[in-house]
C-alpha cells in the first residue's frame, strides 16, 4: 500500500515537472516571439523590401521568425546589441544547421565550403599562382571585387560586433564567418525568401560559374538541355520539395538535376562533387578518389531519360577529349615551360613574364573549355572555343619559346 501511495506520489512529481519545463519552454518561446513581432513591425517601415520577402516564404509559413535565425549569444565574436536585442548580422551555416543538418552536413563536406581555401598561404601551387595574381598582379581592392565574391572572404570584425568594409557584403560559397564556419547558404537560396525553385534554375549556378575560364552557364544554354529548358521553363514546377522533383515535372536536367537534386533512386546532395568523376578545372585532368561511384551515380541521374547506350557513349567520348587535351596539348607545353624555369630563361616569380600569362590561359581558358564544353554538351565551346585555341595558341607558344631560346643563346 505504502509502496503503492509512493508510486502515485512520484508520478504527480514527475508530471509536474514535466509540465513546468514545458511552461518555462512555451514562456521563452513566447517571449522570442514578443522579440520577433518587434523586428516585423519595426522593419516593415525602415526596410519593407525584407519582411515582404519573408512573408512570402516557407519559413514565415513554418513561424520561422527574424530572431530565431539572427538571435546571438553574448559570447558571439559578432553579436550586436540592436533595439533591446542580442542579434548577429551574419547567419552561418552553423546558425542554418540547428534545423537543416543533413543539408549543412553535405554542403560543408563539398568543394564549395572550401572555395576560399585560396586565401591561405599553405596551398599547393597551383593555387598559389591564382593567389598571386588576385592579391599581388592585380591588388587587394581587385580580389575583394572579383575573387572574394564568388569564392568568399574571410570576414573580419570590427568594434562591436560590426563587420568591416573591406571584407563585407560578401556572399561568397567558402565565405569564412565569424563562428568558424565556411560558406554562404544565400549564394544559391537569396534572403529573405529561401526558395527551393531559385537554386534549380541555372542562372543562380551562372552567377559564378561564367565567364572565359568557366563558362559553364554559357555550354549548358547551347547544349540541348539548355535549349528545352529556356523554351519550356515557364511550365515547369520549380517549389516541389526536395527528392520529389522529378522527371515529371520538367523535360530537360538544370544544373541542380545532374548536381544535386534527387531523382529516381539518386538521393539529394548538397555536397556537388560526389557525381564528378575527373578533374576537369585542374591544369592536367586527373580522376578522382572514388571516380567509379561517383560516375555510376551521375549515370543513374540521365538514365532517368536516356538510355544506357547513349550513356556509355557519352562518356568514352568525353574520357577520350580528356585524355587527348592531357597528352596532346597540355604535357608538351608544361614539360618546354619547366625546360625554361630550369635554364634560367623565365624567373621563378609567377606572373612577371608574358609568356606565363600566355601559358596560364593556355590551360586555364581555352584548356578548361575544351573538357567541360563536351561534358556539359556545348559543342560550340568544346570546338571553336576550347579545341581550335588550343591547336593554335600551341603554334604560337611554341615559337615564343624557340625565340626566347635564340635570343638567350640556349637551344
Ligand atoms: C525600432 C526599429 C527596429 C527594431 C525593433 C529592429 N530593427 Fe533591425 N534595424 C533597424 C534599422 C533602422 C536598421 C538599419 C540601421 C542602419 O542603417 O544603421 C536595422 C538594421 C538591422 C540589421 C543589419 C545590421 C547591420 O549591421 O548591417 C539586422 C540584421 C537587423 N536590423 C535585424 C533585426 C532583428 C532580427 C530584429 C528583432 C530582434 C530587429 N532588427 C529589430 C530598426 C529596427
Ligand atoms: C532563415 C533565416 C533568416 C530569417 C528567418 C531572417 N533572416 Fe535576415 N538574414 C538572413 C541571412 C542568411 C542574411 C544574410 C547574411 C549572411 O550572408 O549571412 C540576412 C540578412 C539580414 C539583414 C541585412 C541585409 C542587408 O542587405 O543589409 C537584415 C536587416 C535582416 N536580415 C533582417 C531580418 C528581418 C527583419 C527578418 C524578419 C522579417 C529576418 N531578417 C529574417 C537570414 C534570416
Ligand atoms: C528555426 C528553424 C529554422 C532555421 C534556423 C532555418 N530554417 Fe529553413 N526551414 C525551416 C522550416 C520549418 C522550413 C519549412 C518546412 C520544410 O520544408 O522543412 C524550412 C524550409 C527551408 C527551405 C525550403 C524552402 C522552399 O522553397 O521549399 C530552404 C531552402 C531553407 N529552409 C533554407 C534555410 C537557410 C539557408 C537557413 C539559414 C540561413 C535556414 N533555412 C534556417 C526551419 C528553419
Ligand atoms: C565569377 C566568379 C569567380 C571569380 C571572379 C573567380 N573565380 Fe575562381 N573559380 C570560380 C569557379 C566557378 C570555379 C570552379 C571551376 C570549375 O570547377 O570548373 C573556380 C575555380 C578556381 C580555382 C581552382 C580550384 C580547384 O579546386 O582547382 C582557383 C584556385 C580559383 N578559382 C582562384 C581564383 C582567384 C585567385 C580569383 C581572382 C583572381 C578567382 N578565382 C576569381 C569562380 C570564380
Ligand atoms: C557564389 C558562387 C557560386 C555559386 C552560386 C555556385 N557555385 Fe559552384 N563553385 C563555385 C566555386 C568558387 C567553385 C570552386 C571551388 C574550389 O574548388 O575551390 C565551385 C565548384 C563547383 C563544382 C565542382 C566541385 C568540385 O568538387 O570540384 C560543381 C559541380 C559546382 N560548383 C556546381 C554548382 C551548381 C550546380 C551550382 C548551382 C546550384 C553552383 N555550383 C553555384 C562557386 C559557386
Ligand atoms: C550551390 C547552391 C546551393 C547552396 C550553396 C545551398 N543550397 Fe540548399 N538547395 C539547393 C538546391 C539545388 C536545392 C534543391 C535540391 C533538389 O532539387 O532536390 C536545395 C534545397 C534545399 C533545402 C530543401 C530541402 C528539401 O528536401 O526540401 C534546404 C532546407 C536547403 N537547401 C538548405 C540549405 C542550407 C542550410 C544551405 C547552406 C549550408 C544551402 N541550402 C546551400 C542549392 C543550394
Ligand atoms: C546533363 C547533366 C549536367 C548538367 C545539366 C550540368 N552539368 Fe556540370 N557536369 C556534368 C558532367 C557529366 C560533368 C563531368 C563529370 C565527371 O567529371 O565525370 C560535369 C562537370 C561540371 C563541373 C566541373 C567540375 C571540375 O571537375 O572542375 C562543374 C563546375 C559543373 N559541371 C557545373 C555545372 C553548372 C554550373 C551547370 C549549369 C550551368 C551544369 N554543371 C550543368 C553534367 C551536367
Ligand atoms: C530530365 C531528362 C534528362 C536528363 C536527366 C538528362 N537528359 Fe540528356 N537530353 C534530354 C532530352 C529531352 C534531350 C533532347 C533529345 C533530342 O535531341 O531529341 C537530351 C539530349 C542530350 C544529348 C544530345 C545533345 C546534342 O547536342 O544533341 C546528350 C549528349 C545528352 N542529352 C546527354 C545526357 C547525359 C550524359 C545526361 C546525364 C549526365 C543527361 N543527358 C541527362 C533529357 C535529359
Amino acid at each position: 500500500m505504502r509502496i503503492k501511495a509512493f508510486f502515485v506520489f512520484s508520478l504527480i512529481l514527475i508530471g509536474v515537472a514535466v509540465q513546468t519545463a514545458e511552461a518555462r519552454q512555451s514562456t521563452a518561446r513566447a517571449r522570442e516571439e514578443k522579440i520577433a513581432a518587434k523586428c516585423v513591425t519595426c522593419h516593415e517601415k525602415k526596410s519593407p523590401g525584407i519582411v515582404n520577402d519573408w512573408r512570402k516564404s516557407q519559413h514565415s509559413r513554418a513561424r520561422v521568425t527574424c530572431y530565431d535565425c539572427h538571435k546571438a549569444e553574448k559570447t558571439d565574436l559578432d553579436v550586436q546589441e540592436h533595439e533591446g536585442a542580442l542579434i548577429s548580422v551574419i547567419v552561418s551555416p552553423r546558425d542554418c544547421s540547428r534545423c537543416h543538418p543533413k543539408e549543412v552536413r553535405e554542403f560543408q563536406e563539398s568543394h564549395h565550403a572550401k572555395a576560399s581555401t585560396f586565401l591561405s598561404k599553405e596551398t599547393p601551387e597551383g593555387r598559389i599562382m591564382d593567389n598571386v595574381l588576385g592579391y599581388q598582379v592585380e591588388g587587394k581592392a581587385a580580389a575583394a571585387v572579383g575573387c572574394e565574391k564568388c569564392h568568399g572572404s574571410k570576414i573580419e570584425l570590427g568594434p562591436n560586433g560590426t563587420l568591416t568594409a573591406a571584407t563585407w557584403p560578401n556572399t561568397g560559397i567558402g565565405r569564412i564567418n565569424p563562428d568558424g564556419s565556411t560558406g554562404s547558404c544565400t549564394a544559391c537560396h537569396t534572403r529573405h525568401k529561401f526558395s527551393i525553385g531559385e537554386a534549380r534554375k541555372p542562372e543562380t549556378c551562372g552567377t559564378c560559374h561564367i565567364g572565359p575560364d568557366h563558362p559553364h552557364i554559357e555550354i549548358y544554354m547551347e547544349s540541348k538541355h539548355g535549349v528545352i529548358y529556356q523554351s519550356e521553363k515557364d511550365t515547369w514546377d520549380w517549389d516541389i520539395a526536395g527528392s520529389n522533383w522529378d522527371a515529371q515535372y520538367y523535360r530537360a536536367p538544370t544544373c541542380a538535376t545532374c548536381h544535386m537534386s534527387g531523382i529516381g533512386d539518386v538521393e539529394t546532395t548538397h555536397n556537388v562533387s560526389t557525381r564528378l568523376s575527373w578533374y576537369l578545372a585542374k591544369p592536367r585532368s586527373y580522376p578522382r578518389d572514388n571516380w567509379e561511384e561517383n560516375r555510376k551515380t551521375m549515370q543513374k541521374v540521365c538514365l532517368n531519360c536516356h538510355s544506357i547506350n547513349w550513356v556509355k557513349g557519352f562518356y568514352t567520348q568525353g574520357d577520350e577529349a580528356i585524355h587527348l587535351y592531357n597528352e596532346k596539348f597540355y604535357d608538351p607545353m608544361k614539360a618546354l615551360m619547366d625546360g625554361l624555369y630550369k635554364d634560367g630563361l623565365l624567373t621563378k616569380a609567377k606572373f612577371d613574364e608574358e609568356l606565363e600569362f600566355k601559358f596560364f590561359e593556355y590551360w586555364h581558358h581555352e584548356g578548361r573549355r575544351a573538357r567541360a564544353g563536351f561534358f556539359m554538351m556545348g559543342a560550340d565551346y568544346a570546338q571553336w572555343h576550347g579545341f581550335y585555341e588550343l591547336g593554335r595558341n600551341k603554334l604560337e607558344l611554341e615559337r615564343l619559346i624557340k625565340e626566347l631560346r635564340e635570343k638567350k643563346g640556349k637551344h
